[in-house]
Parts: structure tokens; C-alpha cells; sequence
């Protein structure tokens, strides 16, 4: 589908806050695609769809997910916050036509992470955290700061903000989520050309 096309549908199913968010993680997204040379389209699209089933009832996501075959489990059943990820990745496949593997498993790890996750996974997670219309929290400036560096490092510093976040509100942390961080403790490199399995 194109750009266009996505973006008036995402407009008639978004409040604009959500929209403008989207844009953001495309100009992000987009600029980090530059320095790893990763497919400018391929990201654009990955992107624009990040978030295209967040606005849905949790009812309609999990209809989704169950009815898409998509294996989730028992934190991410239970978390609003969490299900959009994988409901977002059935949605990508069936109404937005999606074909690219690499597109749909980004989408569906763009919230937990996940250990071994792919650089285009890596990538729409980043950018979702530095996208420019966010709103600051402690600890973006840093993350956003170590953007010109070594983007595994800002990967490591934003997955631990995600976890502390989750943590303060005491909500259960997903287990994906520390194991992207270990993993990336222990050396994992996702911007050094690594494939999600
Ligand atoms: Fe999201
Ligand atoms: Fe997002």
C-alpha cells in the first residue's frame, strides 16, 4: 500500500497525537536507516504501521491476534499496552498487505524487544523511543545523545529505560524485554548486520 494510502486510513483510525507519533518514528526511523544502510522503503513502511492497531479495544486486538494465528502469552494477553504489537503485525499482513517477514516481526517486537532481535526490530525500536514528538522522560536525553554513536549502546540505554519505566508502575516487566537487555549486556549487536531468526 502507499504511503498515502496509509496515512488516510491510520488518519481516520488515530487521534492526531497518535499520528504525529508515527511520523515522528518515520523521520527517525528513516535517519538511523541512513547510517546502518538499511532499505528506506522497507523502514518507512515498518514505521507507518508500528502503531496501526494501537487505537483498537483489547477485545479487537486479541480477536485479531487468535483469529491471525499469532502465538502471544499470558503478560501479553493480559497488557493493553503490550498487545498492540502482535495485533499490529496481523494487521500489517491482512489489511495492509505486508509480505516482508522482516517488517511483520519488527512490528510484532517493536514493544518487549526480544533477545537475537533483528536490525530492522532494533531499528523501529529505537526510533520509536527518539522519535522527535515524544514526550521527555528522564533518560531520553541521554539515549538521544548516544545516537551519534554506538546505536547498539542507545539501544541498551532505551530497553533499560523501558524496563525501569515498567517497573515504576509496577507493572509486570516482559520477560523479552530483559532478555534484549542481556543480550545486548553480553555483546549483542543488532546494528552490525545480525538477522532476526
Ligand atoms: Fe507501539
Ligand atoms: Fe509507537
Amino acid at each position: 500500500m502507499q504511503r498515502d494510502m496509509i496515512l488516510a486510513k491510520l488518519g481516520g483510525i488515530m487521534p492526531p497525537s497518535r499520528l504525529e507519533h508515527t511520523l515522528g518514528v518515520e523521520i527517525s526511523a528513516l535517519s538511523i536507516a541512513q547510517v546502518v544502510g538499511e532499505d528506506a522503503d522497507t523502514v518507512a513502511l515498518a514505521a507507518l504501521l508500528h502503531d496501526c492497531a494501537k487505537c483498537l479495544s483489547m477485545p479487537d486486538m486479541l480477536r485479531l491476534i487468535d483469529g491471525g494465528g499469532m502465538p502471544i502469552d499470558r503478560i501479553t494477553r493480559d497488557n493493553r499496552s503490550l498487545l498492540h504489537a502482535p495485533a499490529g503485525a496481523v494487521l500489517a499482513r491482512d489489511e495492509y498487505n505486508v509480505t516482508d517477514p522482516r517488517i511483520i516481526e519488527a512490528i510484532r517486537w517493536h514493544t518487549t524487544g526480544r533477545a537475537n532481535i533483528g536490525r530492522l526490530g532494533a531499528l523501529i525500536y529505537l526510533a520509536d523511543v527518539v522519535e522527535p514528538y515524544r514526550e521527555d522522560y528522564p533518560g531520553l536525553g541521554a539515549v538521544r545523545d548516544s545516537m551519534g554513536g554506538d546505536l547498539n549502546h542507545a539501544l541498551l540505554l532505551a530497553v533499560r529505560d523501558t524496563i525501569e519505566y515498567v517497573r515504576g508502575r509496577q507493572k509486570p516487566i516482559h520477560p523479552d524485554s530483559l532478555a534484549l537487555r542481556d543480550w545486548l549486556e553480553a555483546g549483542g549487536r543488532p546494528f552490525d548486520g545480525q538477522i532476526m531468526e
